[in-house]
């Protein structure tokens, strides 16, 4: 099997597995990628066979996809509690630590993981990592005065870029730009995390740091469940 092939096979079984936590009356956080797009079909297949909830989305994408499935969404205001989030990573460690953001969603997906009961992560077997860091880190910052903040990334030999797509600078569903910080590696991703949220014109990193109570990775043929203690 090529390693696209497999990736997305693993993918799919963690997002599948992560469904089956999903119970009659809950509002559920939906996140947003590759890997959520698989919990999003079986989430409308088990809608067709009578599942009730709600769910609060993390983007537009999201929004769209889960909308053509046939699930009811809701506004995170209109939401009492939200139950349970699912949602992907780019990186996730033993800590249940990760990196998200890939997909440039972090800040909504930020605000529905903290504001969930319970948060389930959904990954290939590619992304368990011994150290954070190997994938770029997203920071979201607002595009003015951008360059100062590009800046002070560099002096901190951070070595950012500005993430471009289709040849335009990448807007985030909020409007703002996104940061990708070549780290390779993260020695303490607590710290850096608040080094980085006190400067002037960032919004949000993609380091998301206890927040993950369960990672589902999918690994050949099964699921491999991590429950934080
Ligand atoms: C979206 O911005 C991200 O945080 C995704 O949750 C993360 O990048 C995982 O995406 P994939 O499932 O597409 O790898």
């Amino acid at each position: 099997m090529e390693e696209k092939d497999r990736q997305n096979s693993e993918k799919k079984l963690a997002a599948e597995k992560a469904v089956e936590f999903v119970e009659d009356g809950m509002t559920v956080g939906i996140g947003t990628g590759s890997t959520v797009f698989f919990a999003i079909k079986k989430l409308g297949e088990r809608v067709q066979s009578g599942l009730k909830f709600s769910a609060v989305s993390t983007s537009e994408s999201t929004s769209k996809l889960a909308v053509s499935s046939g699930i009811r969404l809701i506004t995170l205001e209109e939401a009492v509690r939200i139950d349970l989030n699912i949602d992907g990573a780019d990186e996730a460690d033993r800590n249940f630590n990760g990196i998200k953001g890939g997909g440039g969603a972090l800040l909504f997906e930020k605000i529905v993981a903290l504001s969930s009961a319970k948060n389930i992560w959904i990954i290939d077997s590619s992304k368990n990592v011994e150290q954070l860091g190997k994938f770029p880190l997203p920071v979201e910052v607002i595009p003015f005065g951008y360059k100062r903040v590009l800046n002070i990334f560099k002096e901190m030999k951070f070595y950012p870029e500005l993430r471009v797509k289709n040849d335009k600078k990448f807007l985030t569903d909020s409007g703002n730009y996104i940061l990708d910080l070549h780290l390779e590696k993260i020695d303490n991703a607590e710290n850096l995390d608040k080094e980085i949220k006190m400067i002037t014109g960032v919004v949000e990193t993609g380091l998301f740091i206890n927040i993950a109570d369960v990672i589902i990775t999918g690994k050949n043929n099964s699921t491999q469940i991590l429950t934080k203690e």
